[in-house]
C-alpha cells in the first residue's frame, strides 16, 4: 500500500492524500486583498491534485504584515476575492487552508525581489511591536514592546480573523507560529526577555500561543481542523529547542490543535541550519512519537519517493512541499504515476494522461 495517496481524515475534513502545498508568500497582494494573481497560483496547485492547499502567511492586522505585499484578512472587504479562489479550489477536491500569521518585529520588511530589511514609512512600511524592544536584525525595524492591551489586540485580531476564515470558505486553519514571527517571538527565550507573564518560565512564554489557540478555537467550528506551525528549534544555543517543542506539542493536542507543522529556524540571523534533504523530518518524527499527536513534515522533500518514506516509515502524517510545488504544480498527479498508483487527472486533461510510466512517455524530464 502506498502511503502518500491514503486520505487522511481530520475531524469532518478528509484529505483525499497526505500531500499539502506549504504556506508561501506570493507578495503580491495590494492593501492586503487577493487578487487573480493568488487564484490562479492557489487554483493551479488544486488542478494538481494536492490534498490541501496552505495560503501563504495572512495577516490578522495590517501591522502583522511581513512586507506591504500580503495577504490580509483583517477585514471583510478581504473576504470575496478570497471565497472566490476558496471555492475553485474545493471545486477540484482539494482542501482550502490559510496560515494566519502576525510577522511583529519582522514585520514591514520588503519582499524578497524589492530588497532587504525594513521598509520605510515613506515607501509604505509601518510601526512594528515585539515582544521587547530588540529588533531582529541590524537592518530590520526596531519594534515597540507589546503592552499587555496590546497582546489582547493580538489575540483578537486572530479570533476575528478565524471567523473571517470561515466566512472565506476555508476549511483549515493554520497557526503561523514559526519562523521567528510574533508567536516565535514570544516562544523563545532568544527574542523574548519580558518580565511579565508572557516572558521567563516556558510556561510563561507558550502563553501567547495557547491564548491565541484558545480564541481561535472559540470561533472554529469543531468539525474543521487546526494546525500549528513552529520552529522546532532555533538551532542556537540558549534558544527555543526540540524538548520544548514536544512538551508545547503535547500540550497544544489537548487544546484543540490537530497536527503540529513543522518547520525549524528563522529566529536568529544566520543559524547554522544543516540543510539538506528531509532535514526537518527527524522533528516531525520526534514529536509524533513523543507528543502523540499527528506532524507533518517540510523542507527539502521534493521526491516521491522520499515523501513516501517519511510516511511509510511513520515519521509524520503529511509532507508539505513548497519550492517543487512551484517548480511543478502536478507534482501530485507525476507522483501517483512515479508511485504506480491511480488517481484521477481533471476531465479537461484526461487526455493528457499518460498510459505508461513517466519516463517511457515523456523522457526524463
Ligand atoms: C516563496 C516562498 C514563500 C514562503 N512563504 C512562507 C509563508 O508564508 N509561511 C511559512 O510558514 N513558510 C513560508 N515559506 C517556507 C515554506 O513553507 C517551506 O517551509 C520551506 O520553503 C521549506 O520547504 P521546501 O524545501 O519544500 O521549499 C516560504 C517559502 C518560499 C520558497
Amino acid at each position: 500500500m502506498i502511503k502518500l495517496f491514503e486520505p487522511l481524515a481530520l475531524r469532518g475534513i478528509t484529505l483525499k492524500n497526505r500531500i499539502v502545498v506549504s504556506p508561501m508568500c506570493q507578495y503580491s497582494a495590494k492593501d492586503g486583498f487577493a487578487n487573480d494573481w493568488h487564484l490562479v497560483h492557489l487554483g493551479s496547485r488544486a488542478v494538481g491534485g494536492a490534498a490541501l492547499i496552505i495560503q501563504e502567511a495572512t495577516a490578522v492586522s495590517p501591522e502583522g504584515r511581513i512586507s506591504p505585499e500580503d495577504l490580509g484578512i483583517w477585514n471583510d472587504e478581504q473576504v470575496p476575492m478570497l471565497r472566490r479562489s476558496n471555492d475553485f479550489i474545493a471545486a477540484q477536491g482539494s482542501v482550502p487552508g490559510v496560515q494566519l500569521a502576525h510577522a511583529g518585529r519582522k514585520a514591514s520588511t520588503y519582499a524578497p525581489w524589492r530588497g532587504e530589511g525594513a521598509v520605510p514609512e515613506t515607501e509604505g512600511g509601518w510601526p512594528v511591536v515585539g515582544p521587547g524592544n530588540e529588533a531582529f536584525a541590524p537592518n530590520y525595524p526596531q519594534p515597540q514592546a507589546l503592552d499587555v492591551a496590546g497582546i489582547q489586540k493580538v489575540i483578537d485580531d486572530f479570533r476575528a480573523a478565524a471567523q473571517r476564515c470561515l466566512e472565506a470558505g476555508f476549511q483549515v486553519i493554520e497557526l503561523h507560529g514559526a519562523h521567528g514571527y510574533l508567536l516565535h517571538q514570544f516562544l523563545s527565550p532568544l527574542s523574548n526577555h519580558r518580565t511579565d507573564a508572557y516572558g521567563g518560565s516556558f510556561e510563561n512564554r507558550i502563553r501567547l500561543l495557547l491564548e491565541v489557540v484558545a480564541a481561535t478555537r472559540e470561533v472554529w467550528p469543531e468539525n474543521l481542523p487546526l494546525i500549528v506551525r513552529i520552529s522546532a528549534t532555533d538551532w542556537t544555543e540558549g534558544g527555543w529547542n526540540a524538548d520544548e517543542a514536544v512538551q508545547l506539542a503535547a500540550m497544544l493536542k489537548t487544546r484543540g490543535v490537530d497536527l503540529i507543522d513543522c518547520s525549524t529556524g528563522g529566529n536568529v540571523p544566520k543559524a547554522p541550519i544543516p540543510v539538506g534533504p528531509g532535514y526537518q523530518v527527524q522533528f516531525a518524527e520526534r514529536i509524533k512519537a513523543e507528543a502523540g499527536i499527528r506532524t507533518g513534515a517540510v523542507g527539502l522533500i521534493t521526491s516521491p519517493v522520499e515523501a513516501e518514506a517519511i510516511l511509510a516509515n511513520g515519521q509524520a502524517d503529511l509532507v508539505l512541499l513548497a519550492r517543487e510545488f512551484l517548480r511543478e504544480p502536478y507534482f501530485p498527479l507525476f507522483a501517483a504515476q512515479d508511485l504506480g498508483v491511480e488517481v484521477p487527472w481533471p476531465a479537461q486533461y484526461e487526455r493528457a494522461k499518460p498510459r505508461v510510466h513517466k519516463e517511457v512517455a515523456a523522457g526524463p524530464r
